[in-house]
């Protein structure tokens, strides 16, 4: 199973887009793919409307074993949830012997998956060190401006320390550079940046699109809400991209 949790401390960057847009888009290639939701914000329930029995919180406090906390949504793809009592559970983690080392623990016995892909939270906080223990891979969304690439070098820093810490070697597969516009002189710029200093570590950009930030109203994937899209064809490249790695 290939562990890649989606990743950057900076907010409003396409983490949960591009998490939920993976993760469905390897479902429809016959991956068998489990997303989860690791910020207390609780984007997943809602964009993709999940009717979930128990969530993260369940799971990590013992209400319930994480098994019972898995909702399938779609052939090949399931999910927890996650919502603002994961805040309350990241207490609970950090009174634990080796709190950076819980969900690793948690996850052990969760297998039978292709895929294990991991929304973040905005943070460099607990939950985010036990996301980059648990997995193999980071993919970093990073937003096409300023602010942006300035952030993906402290993110960088902050998993090589996460590294250091925990005896761990999670690599930076991808780094995704989000909400393209060809015709922004700073976004041209800045993804010329990226593709310069990161050049085979950088995937093709992912355009700013309207049907991207609509489909999670209705509840869905932009595959199943604007199949023509440039956004479900920038997500689909990521994919065959992700496949091929
Ligand atoms: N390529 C895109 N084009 C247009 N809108 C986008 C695109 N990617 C993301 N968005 C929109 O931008 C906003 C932030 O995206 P998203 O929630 O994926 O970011 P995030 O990094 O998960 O944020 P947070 O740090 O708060 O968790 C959302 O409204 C989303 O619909
Ligand atoms: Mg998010």
């Amino acid at each position: 199973m290939r562990k890649i949790c989606v990743i950057n401390q900076k907010g409003g960057v396409g983490k949960t887009t591009t998490a939920i847009n993976l993760a469905a888009g390897l479902s429809r290639k016959n991956k068998k793919v489990l997303l989860i939701d690791l910020d207390p914000q609780g984007n997943i329930d809602t964009s993709l409307q999940v009717k979930a029995e128990g969530d993260m919180f369940d799971a990590i406090v013992g209400n319930q074993v994480v098994h019972q906390c898995i909702s399938n949504i779609a052939t090949n793809l399931d999910v927890i949830t996650s919502k603002q009592s994961l805040r309350e559970a990241e207490e609970h983690i950090a009174q634990q012997e080796k709190p950076t080392l819980f969900l690793k623990k948690m996850f052990a016995n969760v297998n039978g998956y292709d895929f294990m892909i991991i929304d973040c939270p905005p943070s460099m906080g607990l939950l985010n060190q036990n996301a980059l223990a648990l997995c193999q891979e980071a993919f970093i969304p990073v937003s096409t401006d300023f602010l942006g690439y300035e952030g993906l070098k402290r993110m960088i820093e902050f998993i090589q320390k996460s590294n250091r810490k925990n005896g761990t070697d999670i690599k930076v597969s991808r780094i995704i550079p989000t909400l393209y516009d060809r015709r922004n002189r700073i976004c041209k710029d800045t993804l010329a940046e990226i593709q310069t200093e990161f050049s085979s570590l950088c995937s093709y950009p992912v355009h700013l699109n309207s049907k991207l930030k609509e489909a999670p109203k209705y509840g869905k994937s932009i595959f199943s809400y604007a199949k023509s899209s440039t956004g479900a064809k920038d997500y689909e490249q990521l994919v065959e991209d992700t496949l091929a790695m």
